[in-house]
């Protein structure tokens, strides 16, 4: 038992670089909160988000080209074909965790897919529809 205070030193300074999904949700809702006072995330907005065709792009008209039409699932990129990880933190634990990767894909995915960067709200409603994992 003596190294117990090691043990919890060493989970303490790992969990301190990653973040949870939770994390990162409450982080968009405060962001867009400052745009829209009272903002409360939604999993129901962010499923229809998520499902909605944009039809900005051919080959890439919905989030679910790419990442089927659920986010527990495995996707198969629509124009490439390479395979996706479920989004689902609850299916894939390193979803989420990475806020460098995380807006990286949210920046790429949304101006190929929407046109145009995705609003604070629309995240903390994305995050919040992909923790429901379903
Ligand atoms: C053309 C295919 C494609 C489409 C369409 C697409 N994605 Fe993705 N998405 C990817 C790929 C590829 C990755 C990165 C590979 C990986 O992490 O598995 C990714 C990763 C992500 C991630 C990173 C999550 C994490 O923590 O790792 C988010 C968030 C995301 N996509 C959101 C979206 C949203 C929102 C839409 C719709 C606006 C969308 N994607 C549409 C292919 C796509």
């Amino acid at each position: 038992m003596k190294y117990l205070p090691l043990l919890l030193a060493a989970c303490w300074a790992a969990t301190a670089q990653a973040e949870s999904p939770g994390d990162m949700l409450a982080a968009y809702r405060a962001d867009a909160a400052r745009q829209t006072p009272g903002f409360q995330p939604s999993a129901q907005r962010g499923g229809a988000f998520f499902a909605h065709r944009f039809n900005v792009s051919e080959k890439m008209p919905a989030c679910v080209a790419c990442h089927t039409d659920s986010p527990s699932q495995a996707g198969r990129h629509a124009v490439t074909g390479k395979s996706i990880q479920p989004l689902a933190p609850a299916t894939n634990a390193e979803r989420f965790t990475d806020p460098a990767k995380v807006e990286k894909w949210f920046r790429r995915n949304c101006k190929e897919v929407v046109g145009r960067e995705c609003l604070a709200g629309e995240k903390a409603d994305f995050v919040a529809f992909v923790m429901g994992g379903r």
